[in-house]
């Protein structure tokens, strides 16, 4: 039986194209993700998973098509823009936290400039989520003194601060020591236990197998195929995905 709830659709991408000049980056992309959904995008280098990512919070105009988060419609500017992309949480594969704020700063600055909460508040707010993310200890802190992956947890949970309705990763592990990877997976996992609707761009299997509800695959600027993680992993259909996935093994 579906509840409304299992039914609300956060993010939907109605046939989205974009062009890179002559480059069909993003071609005819219809992509629905629902709340609480954890959908995990997954393609070869170059096959427009970081272009998706920036258009669904507008850092990149698209050509056509639409693009709705809860129900509304990406506005082109202005304060409602401001508004939206607030409920969009992402997270890069460069944590891009400001140098020289403390890790507090870091989180509190968000609600204190965009959602206007009191300072009080967002420290409260923000020491909790750092916490979350097991970092409470290094607040005080600057980034650079912080470990790879430790200023990954700060920077989903300066994202998470925002009180997103969609959290969007793209390759959040890419840049970390491999020792760091497993702990910013574990804060994701928290994330999507909890009921986050998620999109993520990763190159992590494990991560996909175990808290993604459905695989996509892109290549060439196409939702090439569309399954859930055992389905994909265990028999892919289309022979991008076969190629994609024999690759993987091998490497
Ligand atoms: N600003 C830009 N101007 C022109 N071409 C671009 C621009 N950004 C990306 N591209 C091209 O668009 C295509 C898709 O890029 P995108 O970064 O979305 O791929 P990706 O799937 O995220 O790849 P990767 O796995 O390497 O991160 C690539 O061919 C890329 O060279
Ligand atoms: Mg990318």
């Amino acid at each position: 039986m579906t509840s409304p709830a299992q039914t609300h659709v956060l993010v939907d991408l109605q046939s989205v194209n974009k062009h890179y000049g002559p480059l069909h980056v993003l071609q005819n992309i219809n992509l629905q993700v629902t709340k609480g959904e954890v959908v995990v995008v997954i393609g070869p280098s170059g096959s427009g998973k970081s272009t998706l990512c920036r258009a669904i919070n507008r850092l990149e105009t698209i050509d056509d098509g639409d693009i709705f988060i809860d129900g509304k419609k990406i506005p082109a500017e202005g304060k409602e823009l401001a508004r939206m992309r607030a409920d969009v949480g992402m997270v890069f594969q460069s944590f891009n936290l400001f140098a020289h704020k403390n890790i507090l700063e870091n989180v509190t600055l968000g609600p204190i400039k965009v959602r206007g909460v009191a300072k009080p508040e967002a420290e409260k707010d923000a020491m909790a989520l750092l916490e979350r993310v097991g970092v409470g200890k290094q607040a005080n802190k600057l980034p650079a003194q912080l470990s790879g992956g430790q200023q990954q947890r700060v920077a989903i949970a300066r994202a998470l601060a925002m009180k997103p309705k969609v959290m969007l990763f793209d390759e959040p592990t890419s840049a970390l020591d491999p020792e760091m990877i497993q702990e910013v997976l574990d804060v994701m996992i928290g994330l999507a236990k909890d009921g986050m609707t998620m999109i993520v761009v990763t190159h992590e299997m494990g991560f996909a197998r175990r808290a993604a509800d459905r695989v996509v695959f892109m290549a060439d600027g196409q939702i090439v195929e569309e399954a859930t993680p055992e389905q994909f992993f265990t028999n892919p259909q289309s022979t991008r995905a076969k190629d994609f996935l024999s690759k993987l093994i091998t490497n």
